[in-house]
C-alpha cells in the first residue's frame, strides 16, 4: 500500500504541474477507479487505485530509467534557461525529478542514463567504485604504443593527481586515428585532456558504455527508450553491491 495525494501522484508522474492538475480535477478530467476525482487532496493508493488522466491510465512508478543516445549540441543538465538539455529530449509527459547520471560535453554523443534513482546514480559515479566507461574517439594524429603506455601509466592532466590507469585500444592508426578508451573516473573533459597531454586532439567522442549498460545502437542520436528488465537487473546488482 502506498497512499498519497492525487495531485502529488500525478505531478510526480509528470502529467502536469500541481496548478494545472487542480484545474484538470475541477473539470472532471481525472478519474480514480472510473469516477471523476473530487479534489486534489484525495488520497489514492498508488499501487491499487486506477488513476486516469483524460482517459489515459497513469501508472505509478517510484523510479524511472531512460537510456538516451545523446546528440551533439545539447547540454547535459536537467534545466537550462537558454539551451536545449538532454531532459528536453525525453518524451512528454516527464517527471520533474529526473536527472542525467554524470555529464557528457556538449559536443560528445552517446550513452546517457537518465533517472530519478539517486542511489544508483551515486553508485555509478562514486570515485571509489571505479565503474568503467568506454568511449569511441577519433583523434587528430597517429596514436601508437607510446600513447597506450602513457594511458596505462596514468597522465598528468593538470589536476592534483594523475589519472588512474586507462585502457587505449587502437582500431586504426593514421593521420586520423580511431580508438576505444576505457576510463574508471569521470573528470571534467577527461578524455580530451588526456589526449591533449599527449599533444593530440579529440575530434569526435561517443560514449559506448557505463558499467554494465551499453548504448543500444538502434537508438539514433536524440532518441531514448526505457531500460529493459535485463539492463535493470544488471544495474541493480551494482546498486546493491557492497563497496569493496
Ligand atoms: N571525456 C571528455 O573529454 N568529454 C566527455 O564528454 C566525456 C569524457
Amino acid at each position: 500500500m502506498k497512499k498519497m495525494r492525487l495531485d502529488k501522484f500525478l505531478s510526480e508522474m509528470g502529467v502536469d504541474t500541481r496548478k494545472n492538475l487542480k484545474e484538470m480535477i475541477r473539470c472532471g478530467r481525472i478519474t480514480v477507479n472510473g469516477q471523476p476525482a473530487a479534489k486534489p487532496e484525495l488520497r489514492v493508493d498508488a499501487e491499487t487505485d486506477l488513476v486516469a488522466a483524460d482517459g489515459v491510465p497513469v501508472v505509478y512508478e517510484e523510479f524511472q530509467y531512460f537510456m538516451l543516445n545523446k546528440p551533439q549540441g545539447v547540454v547535459t543538465a536537467s534545466r537550462d534557461r537558454f539551451q536545449r538539455t538532454v531532459l528536453d529530449l525525453l518524451p512528454a509527459p516527464r517527471r520533474r525529478d529526473l536527472s542525467p547520471v554524470g555529464r557528457l560535453d556538449k559536443d560528445t554523443e552517446g550513452l546517457l542514463l537518465i533517472t530519478n534513482d539517486g542511489v544508483l546514480s551515486h553508485r555509478l559515479l562514486a570515485p571509489g567504485r571505479h565503474v568503467p566507461k568506454e568511449y569511441y574517439a577519433v583523434i587528430d594524429g597517429r596514436v601508437g604504443s607510446a600513447d597506450q603506455h602513457a594511458f596505462q601509466e596514468g597522465l598528468d592532466i593538470g589536476d592534483e593527481t594523475p589519472t588512474l590507469p586507462a585502457d587505449l585500444f587502437i582500431l586504426e592508426a593514421g593521420e586520423l586515428s580511431r580508438v576505444i578508451v576505457t576510463i574508471e573516473e569521470g573528470r571534467f573533459h577527461q578524455i580530451k585532456r588526456m589526449f591533449e597531454a599527449l599533444d593530440k586532439r579529440v575530434t569526435f567522442l561517443k560514449r559506448l558504455s557505463m558499467g554494465p549498460l551499453r548504448l543500444d545502437e538502434c537508438l539514433k542520436p536524440g532518441e531514448s527508450r526505457r531500460l529493459t528488465q535485463e539492463e535493470l537487473k544488471e544495474l541493480m546488482k551494482l546498486k546493491n553491491a557492497r563497496e569493496r
